[in-house]
C-alpha cells in the first residue's frame, strides 16, 4: 500500500508557485507515495472557544484527513519572513484539541518557494521551529529553498527541467525519509 502524503500548500492565490510545485511533485512523486493536497483555505480561524463538543465542520474534516495520513509535506510562500498565516491556522488546528494532534511523530518535509532570490529560507526555517514542537520529524537533506520562481515554470504550467530535476531529487529522498519510518 502506498504511503499517504499530506501536502499543505501555505498560499491561497489561484496562479501560486507553491500549488504548482506541489502538482509538479504529486507527478514526480514514486508509486510508493500517495501525496494529495490537503485544503486548507475554507478553516475558520483557530479559536479555543470554539473547540469543544462540537468543533466548525471543516475543522473535524480536515483533522481526520490529517489523521489518515503517514507523513506530511509543507511548500510554502514565505510571507515577511515568516509563513503566511493561513498556514500557520491549519498548523494551529491540526495540533488541537490537546494530546489528539494529528503531526505526531510523522515523517514530514518542507520546501518554500518565492520569485525572491533567497527562496523563503525565514519561512522555511521559522515553520521548523513549530515542527520540532510538534514532533514532525523532518527530512534534513536535500534543503529546498526554491528562489526565481518566476523561472520555475513554463506558459503551460509544467516544472521547466531544472525544476524537475530537484522536484525528482527531493521526491525520491522524501520517498526514502518516510520509509525509515514504516
Ligand atoms: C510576500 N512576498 C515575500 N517574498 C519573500 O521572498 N519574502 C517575504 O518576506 C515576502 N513577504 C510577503 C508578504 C506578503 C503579505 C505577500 C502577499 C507577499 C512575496 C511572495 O513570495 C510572492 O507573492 C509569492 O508569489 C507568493 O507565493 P505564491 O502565492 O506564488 O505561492
Amino acid at each position: 500500500m502506498a504511503h499517504q502524503v499530506a501536502i499543505l500548500v501555505g498560499s491561497l492565490r489561484k496562479a501560486s508557485f507553491n500549488r504548482k510545485t506541489a502538482h509538479a511533485l504529486i507527478d514526480l512523486a514514486p508509486p510508493s507515495l500517495q501525496p494529495q493536497i490537503l485544503e486548507i483555505g475554507d478553516l475558520p480561524l483557530y479559536n479555543e472557544d470554539i473547540d469543544g463538543d462540537e468543533p466548525p465542520a471543516p475543522w473535524v474534516t480536515f483533522r481526520e484527513k490529517l489523521h489518515a495520513a503517514e507523513a506530511v509535506l509543507f511548500i510554502t510562500p514565505e510571507y515577511n519572513r515568516s509563513v503566511p498565516g493561513v498556514l500557520k491556522n491549519a498548523i494551529d488546528v491540526g495540533s488541537r484539541p490537546y494530546g489528539k494532534s494529528g503531526f505526531s511523530g510523522k515523517p514530514g518535509g518542507v520546501i518554500s518557494v518565492s520569485p525572491g532570490a533567497i527562496g523563503g529560507f525565514g519561512a522555511n526555517h521559522h515553520l521548523r521551529q513549530s515542527l520540532v514542537f510538534l514532533d514532525v520529524l523532518v527530512l534534513q537533506q536535500p534543503e529546498a529553498y526554491l528562489g526565481g520562481a518566476g523561472q520555475m515554470f513554463d506558459e503551460n504550467d509544467q516544472p521547466t527541467e531544472r525544476t524537475e530535476q530537484f522536484l525528482r531529487k527531493y521526491v525520491e529522498a522524501f520517498e526514502g525519509w518516510v520509509k525509515r519510518f514504516k
